[in-house]
């Protein structure tokens, strides 16, 4: 008996802390710290072993993750198979603050590489929008997008934002696919001057070309630092 009510008095506190620390943590930032074993041992008056259970079981549930020799963080969200991201979205889900610094963002006559793959004809305007991107401070790319000048009236007098495909998302905008290709070259003597890297130095280059259904909205080359960016690809079903 006494056994009994001792198990079930374990099994609760397991639960009471598990979502104790659900509370803290539910609607914070990706890459948030959780509360330490420690303190919630400190807390709850209960063994180390209880505490690890309460956080495996929300391990388990994708709500935290741990980071070998850093600890216990909030979570970032679990990868959609084929999921679009962004430049921001990727660099948060590496837990990397990003930023946009603009080099250059004006009307353009499209080209007739530019115009093709917008499915317009060379001369038609376009947007185009030069920028330097970096994580954390550190630079990462630089990535020339090509937009579509007739979907996006007043884009390049409204202030130009950190994230284009936030901006397009507020216009009903936002890709919901894209093909991407990706190829190693060496950098020119001007990206590697932008990139901060010694002349010559690989770089990985993406090529983008992002269509909302069978609109083609964007189309970009982004010039990454070779030693800074490590593409991952989904493949196949994560259900
Ligand atoms: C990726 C794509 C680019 C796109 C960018 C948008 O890097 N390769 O084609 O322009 O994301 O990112 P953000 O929304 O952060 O501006």
């Amino acid at each position: 008996m006494t056994q009994v009510a001792g198990t079930v008095q374990r099994a609760l506190k397991h639960v009471q802390v598990r979502e104790h620390v659900r509370t803290l943590v539910e609607g914070a930032e990706p890459g948030t710290p959780a509360p330490s074993e420690r303190e919630l041992v400190a807390q709850f008056g209960v063994a180390r072993m209880t505490v690890r259970q309460a956080m495996d079981a929300l391990v388990i549930e994708g709500l935290l993750e741990r980071m070998p020799g850093r600890g216990t963080f909030v979570a970032r969200p679990r990868r959609r198979v084929g999921m679009l991201t962004s430049f921001t979205e990727n660099m948060r889900q590496r837990g990397l603050l990003p930023e946009s610094q603009t080099l250059l963002a004006r009307r353009e006559q499209a080209g007739p590489g530019v115009a093709r793959a917008l499915d317009l004809s060379a001369g038609d305007a376009v947007i185009h929008w030069k920028r330097l991107r970096r994580g954390n401070g550190q630079v990462i790319c630089i990535e020339d997008a090509y937009l579509n000048e007739v979907l996006l009236p007043g884009f390049l007098q409204s202030g130009m934002p950190t994230s284009l495909y936030d901006a397009l998302d507020a216009r009903g905008l936002r890709p919901t696919w894209a093909e991407d290709s990706v190829t190693s070259d060496v950098a020119t003597p001007e990206e590697a001057e932008q990139l901060e890297l010694p002349k010559g130095s690989p770089v990985l280059r993406v090529a983008r070309r992002a269509l909302i259904d069978h609109r083609p909205v964007e189309v970009s080359r982004s010039a990454y630092r070779h030693d800074r960016f490590t593409m991952y690809v989904q493949l196949g079903s994560d259900a």
